[in-house]
Parts: structure tokens; C-alpha cells; sequence
């Protein structure tokens, strides 16, 4: 990385700070001296124009609506690729060769099972709970399951705890789904692909056989290729930061399954379907687009805009396209799709939008795709987990790795009450 000088003149003092530039993307100027030299603190709410942590794994180009896995643009992997070929790529950083995508593949396959007990686990839960909450419980409770790796010094328990967590989050999240709506636990099966062996564990029963839609698989695998990993991104972040004080990677996870849920991040694509039901038909969209310009009203457009993307969320291009595959297999003809649709144009096409630069990100069209596939609502969000745990980990597993990481630890602009003196009960009025 190589690095020029930049310098900032405050209270009187000008201070040299070191830019470094990286491989692509805008260069960083270096404040780590920054409160030793001047006194002050940086302040950026939100995170706005601060790149926390140094990363090889993902970059977005906002403007130009550019995702990169590894160097690669994300339209090539969705087309050319699978889902686990994208995990091997985003946890090692290169395509993989035959031998290590079959290796890569076994070893997955391998720890799709979950431990017994874990199944009892479950019925703690009313079956009304929000599948989300039952991912949040049980993926925290693996650290009970599996102790021998969670010594996150250890690489050889890193890695295992890594395989793990990719291997059985579609196992956690199959059984979340077929405990809410009371059918018993399907087990994985070693001789299905990873997302046909997700579809199957989710709506195969006992008592008959269930063959797995290839198309249908073949879409939900390219869905978890789309949303496997995104930068630091609200839920990302929560992960690094949860692992910067050594915590064991099964809690990291939990955390960023938490912040995932957030309607105004992974919790969009469930946002966005009861919006399109909300507005219903074409002729109501008119009133939501003013709603969602009032800046009176909370109201919001889910599903569009996107603190990195200036420009058209790459993956929603590819989303959309997804949807018309499935709902043609499926033989559907969602009337939500066509509000989607004609929502899409008129914000396009509305002066609000294209100032502010809100465009349609991945969540706009997921949720019409996956309800098409017989998944209720409640579960849009845990398939978006189910496919950013990859990311999770692997930039997890890059912090873990990284000789300079430290513990994350902001500082803030306090603006309460300056010290005073403890008044007695008494003295109160
Ligand atoms: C994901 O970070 C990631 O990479 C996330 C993600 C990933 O893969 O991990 O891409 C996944 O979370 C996608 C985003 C899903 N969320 C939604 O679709 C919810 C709706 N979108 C908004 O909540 C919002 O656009 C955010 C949260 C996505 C981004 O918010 P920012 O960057 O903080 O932008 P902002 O709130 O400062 O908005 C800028 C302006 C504001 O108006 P002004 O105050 O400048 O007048 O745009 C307006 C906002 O009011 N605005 C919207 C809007 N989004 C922003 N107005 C109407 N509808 C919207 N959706």
C-alpha cells in the first residue's frame, strides 16, 4: 500500500498525517495520531467518510454500481459460479481449483448436522417466535455445542469454527422455519448440493420423497451469491467489532444476525413486501412516493436507496431478472411484482429520487422471489443470514488475522452535564 502526506491545520496546529492509497476506491488519510497530536477526535456518526478497518475481500464502487468478490464482478460469479465456490473465493481470496472446490465441498457437506440436543433447544420458543429471534438464540448457543472451536488463537479451530458456522447456518435456519410451522426437523442429506440440500430440510416431510426444483435451487443459490458479503455494512461491522475483543466466532455471528434484522438493513426485503401489499395496486403508488418525500412522514420506500450505492445496486439488476426465472418455472403471476415494477419506474423517473440518488438495492425484489418459493415473510431475513454468514466469517477470519487489529474502541462528542456534586434526598426538590 503505498502512502503520500496530507496535513491539517486545527486550533492554530498543523498536523502531518500520513494518506494511504489502496488498490482501488478513494485513499484514506491515516488519523490514528490525530487525538495524541491535537487533542481531538474525528467525528463521524454513522460512519459517513470513516473506513474502519483495512480489507481484501469485497469493494464497492457506489457510483458506479460496481461489486467486486475478490476482484471479481459479481455479475460474472452469479452467472459462471455456485454458492460455495464464492464461500472457498471469499474465505481464501482465489477461485478454487477442481480438487479444492471438491475438498471444499466435502468438508462442508460433512458439517451440515447439528448436535442432537440442539434440536430440544427449540422448543423453548413459542412457534410464533420471529424465526430471526430463534437464529439470534441458536446461533449463539453453538458456542455451547462446540467448544473445541472457540480458541479463535488457534487456526486449526478458527477454520473448523468457520467450516461450522457455513455448514450448519442452513441446517439452523431450516429448522427455525419447520419449527414455526410446527412440522418435525428434516436432517440434511450428503448427497445434495448445499442449496438443494437448504430447500429440501425446508419443505421435504417425512412421509413422502421430495425432489428439489433444480431451477428453483439453482435461483436461491444464485440469491446467497448476491448477498454473501457487501463491505462493512451495518451488520459486518457489528461482527468485526464483536470479534475485536476476542469473542468466540459463533457469538460474533449472533450479533451480526441482530443487527441484520434491522428494517433498514436486512430486515428490508420483509419490509419490502408488506410495503408493496400495503400500497397493493399501481394506481395507489402515487400517494407512498409523496409520503416518502414528505419529510413529516416516517414513511419510507423500502427497498430503495443505500448509503454506498449512488447508482443501481448491482445485485438488484441480477435479483430482478431471478425473479422473472422463478415466478415463469413457478408458473405465478404476482400482481406485487407489477406494483414493483411500476414503482420502480415512476421513483426513476421522480426528480426526489434522482437528486437524492435512491435507486432499487437488493431488497427492492428478493422478497416477491422468495415468497414465490413458499417462504413466508418471517424468514425473508434469515435466508439474507443464511448467505452473509460467509461474509461474516470470512472478514472475521481476515480481522482475526490481521497483526494490527486491536479492539474497537470510539471515543464520542459528549455534550451532557459537566461535573457536579451528588445532592442528598433531602436536599431535592
Ligand atoms: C441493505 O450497507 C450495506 O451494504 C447494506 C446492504 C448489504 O448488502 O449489507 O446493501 C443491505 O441493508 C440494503 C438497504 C436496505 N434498506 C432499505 O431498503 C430501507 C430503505 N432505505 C433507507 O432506510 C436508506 O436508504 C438506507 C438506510 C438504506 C441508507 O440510508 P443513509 O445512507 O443513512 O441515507 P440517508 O438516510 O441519509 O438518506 C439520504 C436522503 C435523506 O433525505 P435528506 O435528509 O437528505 O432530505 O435520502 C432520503 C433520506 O430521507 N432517503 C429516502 C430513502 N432512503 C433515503 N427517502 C425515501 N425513501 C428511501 N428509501
Amino acid at each position: 500500500m503505498t502512502e503520500s502526506k496530507g496535513s491539517i491545520t486545527v486550533g492554530g496546529k498543523t498536523v502531518d498525517l500520513p494518506i494511504k492509497k489502496g488498490a482501488v476506491g478513494p485513499d484514506v488519510i491515516d488519523i490514528r495520531s490525530l487525538y495524541s497530536s491535537t487533542g481531538m477526535f474525528t467525528y463521524d456518526p454513522g460512519f459517513t467518510s470513516t473506513a474502519s478497518c483495512e480489507s481484501k475481500i469485497t469493494y464497492i464502487d457506489g457510483d458506479a454500481g460496481i461489486l467486486l468478490y475478490r476482484g471479481y464482478p459479481i455479475q460474472q460469479i452469479a452467472e459462471h459460479g455456485d454458492f460455495l465456490e464464492t464461500c472457498y473465493l471469499l474465505l481464501y481470496g482465489e477461485l478454487p481449483t477442481g480438487n479444492q472446490k471438491a475438498d471444499f465441498d466435502y468438508r462442508i457437506t460433512r458439517h451440515t448436522m447439528i448436535h442432537e440436543q440442539m434440536a430440544r433447544f427449540f422448543q423453548a420458543f413459542r412457534r410464533d417466535a420471529h424465526p430471526m429471534a430463534v437464529m439470534v438464540a441458536a446461533v449463539g448457543a453453538l458456542s455451547a455445542f462446540y467448544h473445541d472451536s472457540t480458541n479463535i488463537a488457534d487456526p486449526t479451530q478458527r477454520l473448523v469454527a468457520s467450516t461450522r458456522m457455513i455448514a450448519k447456518i442452513p441446517t439452523l435456519a431450516a429448522m427455525a422455519y419447520k419449527y414455526s410451522i410446527g412440522q418435525p426437523f428434516i436432517y440434511p442429506k450428503n448427497d445434495l448440493d448445499y442449496t438443494s440440500n437448504f430447500l429440501r430440510m425446508c419443505f421435504a416431510v417425512p412421509c413422502e420423497d421430495y425432489k428439489v426444483n433444480p431451477v428453483l435451487s439453482r435461483a436461491l443459490d444464485r440469491i446467497f451469491i448476491l448477498h454473501a458479503d457487501h463491505e462493512q455494512n451495518a451488520s459486518t461491522s457489528t461482527v468485526r467489532l464483536s470479534g475485536s475483543s476476542g469473542a468466540n466466532p459463533f457469538a460474533c455471528i449472533a450479533a451480526g444476525i441482530a443487527s441484520l434484522w434491522g428494517p433498514a438493513h436486512g430486515g428490508a426485503n420483509e419490509a419490502v413486501l408488506k410495503m408493496l401489499e400495503e400500497i397493493g395496486t399501481p394506481e395507489r403508488i402515487p400517494h407512498f412516493i409523496a409520503r416518502a418525500k414528505d419529510k413529516d412522514d416516517p414513511f419510507r420506500l423500502m427497498g430503495f436507496g443505500h448509503r454506498v450505492y449512488k447508482n443501481y445496486d448491482p445485485r438488484a439488476k441480477i435479483m430482478q431478472m431471478t425473479t422473472r426465472e422463478v415466478l415463469n418455472e413457478l408458473g405465478v403471476k404476482d400482481r406485487l411484482l407489477d406494483v414493483a415494477l411500476e414503482l420502480e419506474r415512476i421513483a426513476l423517473h421522480d426528480e426526489y429520487f434522482i437528486e437524492k440518488k435512491l435507486y432499487p438495492n437488493i431488497d427492492f425484489y428478493s422478497g416477491i422471489t422468495l415468497k414465490a418459493m413458499n417462504f413466508p415473510t418471517t424468514m425473508f431475513t434469515v435466508l439474507f443470514a443464511v448467505a452473509r454468514t460467509v461474509g461474516w466469517i470470512a472478514q472475521w477470519k481476515e480481522m482475526i488475522e490481521d497483526p494490527g487489529s486491536k479492539i474497537g474502541r470510539p471515543r464520542q462528542l459528549y455534550t451532557g452535564e459537566p461535573q457536579r456534586e451528588y445532592v442528598p434526598m433531602s436536599k431535592r426538590v
